[in-house]
């Protein structure tokens, strides 16, 4: 019996020791530790709410996204050279692998999609406003399969391959 106290004993010892070690350790701990970082779980802090009348100065998606295709108005002249050749590198970039590089549809991504891309030099596509296709390539066609591209494209930038598709030759 006398034993198991002293073992106790002992063992209380060695753990507070460690303990105050430790703990000194901490203190002088010159980066301070993980546990000292303030943890904010989830939903715990309540969310900003942006206030009423306040609009982005750059760049509101949401503007776009709200307004009917027909409504939109590219801030580029679609005639101008520049914005068109910048257009087609845009284009290269992001829709060559679907809709190919004759923009016929035939892009080596595009083959594996039912429907296949869209011809973009047909009369569908070219007989639409700059404002319809933004809306398309932003934000996909209904029930089509169109990827939404609204979060990897700038919206000058699609304005600006919109203007390339325009200065495309026509075809049927
Ligand atoms: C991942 C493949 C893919 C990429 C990338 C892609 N498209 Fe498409 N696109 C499609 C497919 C598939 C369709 C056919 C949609 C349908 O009819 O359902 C289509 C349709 C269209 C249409 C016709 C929309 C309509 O009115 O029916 C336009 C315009 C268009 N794409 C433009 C673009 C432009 C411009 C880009 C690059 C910024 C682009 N697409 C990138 C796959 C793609």
């Amino acid at each position: 019996m006398k034993r198991i106290v002293i073992l106790t004993l002992l063992v209380a010892v060695a753990l507070t020791t460690a303990y105050l070690i430790l703990t000194i350790y901490d203190k002088n701990m010159k980066f301070g530790r993980m546990w000292e970082t303030p943890a904010v779980r989830p939903h715990e802090e309540k969310l900003l709410v942006m206030e009423s009348g306040v609009v982005p100065f750059y760049e509101g998606e949401l503007i776009y996204k709200r307004a009917e295709g027909e409504d939109l108005i590219s801030p580029f002249q679609k005639t101008n050279p520049e914005i068109i050749e910048s257009g087609k590198a845009l284009y290269f970039t992001y829709c060559t692998q679907c809709h190919g590089k004759y923009f016929d549809g035939n892009g080596t991504v595009g083959q594996s999609f039912h429907p296949l891309p869209t011809d973009l030099r047909s009369k569908k596509v070219q007989s639409q406003s700059e404002g319809v296709l933004f809306k398309s390539i932003s934000y996909g066609v209904p029930d089509g399969r169109q990827p939404p591209l609204a979060t990897t494209i700038r919206i000058q930038d699609r304005w600006k391959i919109i203007a390339f598709l325009k200065s495309l030759p026509p075809h049927n």
